[in-house]
């Protein structure tokens, strides 16, 4: 297993990031990809802390990217807590669950030695299923739209919405019921059909029916591996946690992808801020005293949307060859910029994070000067107010804090108070500014590439 590969003395534990007791939840605070995979599953590995692991959001349009030893794994559905031992990992009921690519993934991990069954896996009987017709009209929403947000493709609004439309969703309980789902199927795929043939015609984009025959097959099988993991899996949490067992919550996209409080409408269709945690596990707010806020030293977006400290330069591209940063799902490479503080100002007080892990601050190391927005100059109009309307945004101006560089490598650093003044300047000047402590810096991929106090 590989929780065993790794030096458990190197890696720092949850109490050092003040996770001594209480349920916590791991949520981003950018536009994703900050590395909430690494910190989740860092946390997860340490033997006495966290029982569960939990998703509450999204689907397969995450990617994690965790790094244990020398294997690389990528996590879309499944909780990052699967790769340590002794853990029971839940997918929430806020999660839309596309049941080929869980499938897929599972067994992938399984190739990879990675122990899945139904003791250390749960699915919520409540969390959505996302179909190929879903994928298929996410894919011509975009190509028909004058304005595409650029998504994943993987079907999740157009699942989202079918969930709050209630009519031609299914949930997987539902695919329990061999009656039920035979019937519900065939009726939403004639639906579906029809309607999405239509909307192509009407704009010459090719449209392949679903064929019921073939899904229904594909479910058969899929459901062989997955029926066993199905169960009430809020009561699962919530039983355990009144005997004391405590739950880590993984937060999948991130708070500026919130579809409440993100850069609407460039966002996805959940709530991915820790707000989601409560409706998408079905656990009370007052039960997760914890959030802890994921950001990296800098910015970054995949997709469409506005992102004011974008740079379209050769400073964007050092980053992104630096940093590596081409995404986990769809290898899009990733807009790259300085970090925004008004933003994060924003989005650790939306999220109410108790506090900061600064992931891949070894990207900056070989810089001479960084810079860091402070605040937004709007027609003309200095704020420090993260606007809601996506067009204001467009329109912002960061107003730029120039800081002197590290002034010396980070990368092997593993204590906050070991690294370069310089860093330590970073840090600070992120934690007066958003007035949360910074607990951890990362400074590589692995469990053990991070400093804590
Ligand atoms: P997530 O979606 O928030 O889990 O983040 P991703 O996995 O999509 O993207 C983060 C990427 O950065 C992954 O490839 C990680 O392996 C990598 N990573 C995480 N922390 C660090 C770090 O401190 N330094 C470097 N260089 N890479 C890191
Ligand atoms: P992780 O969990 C980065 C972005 C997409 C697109 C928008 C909507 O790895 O941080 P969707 O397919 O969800 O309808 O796309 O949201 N997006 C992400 N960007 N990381 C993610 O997840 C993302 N999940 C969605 O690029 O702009
Ligand atoms: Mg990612």
């Amino acid at each position: 297993m590989p929780a065993a590969t790794q030096k458990k003395s190197a890696i720092p534990t949850p109490a050092q990031l003040g996770l001594k007791s209480g349920n916590a939840a791991i949520v981003g605070l950018q536009w994703g990809d900050e590395g909430k995979g690494k910190v989740v599953d860092m946390v997860a590995s340490a033997p006495k802390a966290f029982d569960f692991i939990a998703r509450y959001n999204g689907g397969a349009n995450a990617g994690h990217t965790v790094v244990v030893g020398k294997t690389k794994y990528a996590l879309h559905l499944l909780p990052s807590g699967i790769l340590s031992r002794g853990k029971v990992n839940v997918i929430g009921n806020g999660v839309v669950i596309d049941p080929a690519k869980l499938v897929e993934e599972i067994e992938g991990m399984r190739a990879k030695g990675v122990k899945v069954d139904s003791k250390n896996l749960k699915i919520s009987d409540r969390a959505h299923v996302v179909f190929p017709w879903h994928k298929a009209e996410d894919k011509l929403l975009e190509a028909s739209s004058a304005s595409p947000i650029g998504t994943t493709g993987r079907g999740i609004g157009p699942c989202y919405a079918d969930k709050a439309l209630r009519v031609n969703a299914i949930r997987m309980g539902d695919l329990l019921d061999e009656k039920k789902r035979v019937m519900e199927v065939a009726r939403i795929a004639k639906f579906k059909n029809t309607l999405l043939a239509s909307l192509a015609a009407s704009y010459q984009l090719e449209y392949q029916p679903v064929s019921v025959e073939q899904l229904l097959k594909d479910s058969e099988l899929q459901l062989k591996v997955l029926a066993p993991m199905v169960c009430d899996t809020a009561m699962l949490l919530n039983d355990a946690s009144a005997k004391g067992k405590r739950v880590l919550f993984e937060g999948a996209n991130a708070t500026l992808l919130d579809i409440d409080h993100g850069t609407y409408p460039f966002v996805t269709s959940s709530n991915c801020s820790s707000l989601g945690v409560h409706t998408g596990t079905g656990m009370a707010g007052h039960k997760v005293p914890h959030v802890i806020g994921i950001c990296k030293a800098y910015q970054t977006r995949v997709g469409s949307g506005p992102m004011p400290t974008e740079l379209c330069d050769s400073t964007g591209d050092r980053i992104r060859q630096i940093g590596r940063e081409y995404g986990t799902t769809t290898g899009r490479p990733r807009r790259c910029g300085w970090l925004d503080l008004v933003a994060l100002k924003y989005t650790a007080t939306v999220s109410g994070a108790t506090c900061l892990c600064i992931m891949l601050l070894d990207v900056l190391e070989s810089f001479d000067e960084i810079k860091v927005c402070v605040a937004y100059k709007i027609n003309g109009k200095k704020t420090d107010r993260f606007p809601a309307s996506a067009e204001l945004l467009a329109k912002a101006v960061p107003v730029y804090k120039t800081v002197k560089g590290f002034g010396g490598k980070v990368s092997d650093v593993r204590k906050l108070s070991k690294l370069p003044a310089g860093a330590k300047a970073y840090l600070r000047l992120i934690e007066d500014a958003i007035g949360v402590p910074v607990v951890l810096a990362s400074v590589g991929p692995a469990r053990d590439q991070t400093a804590v106090n």
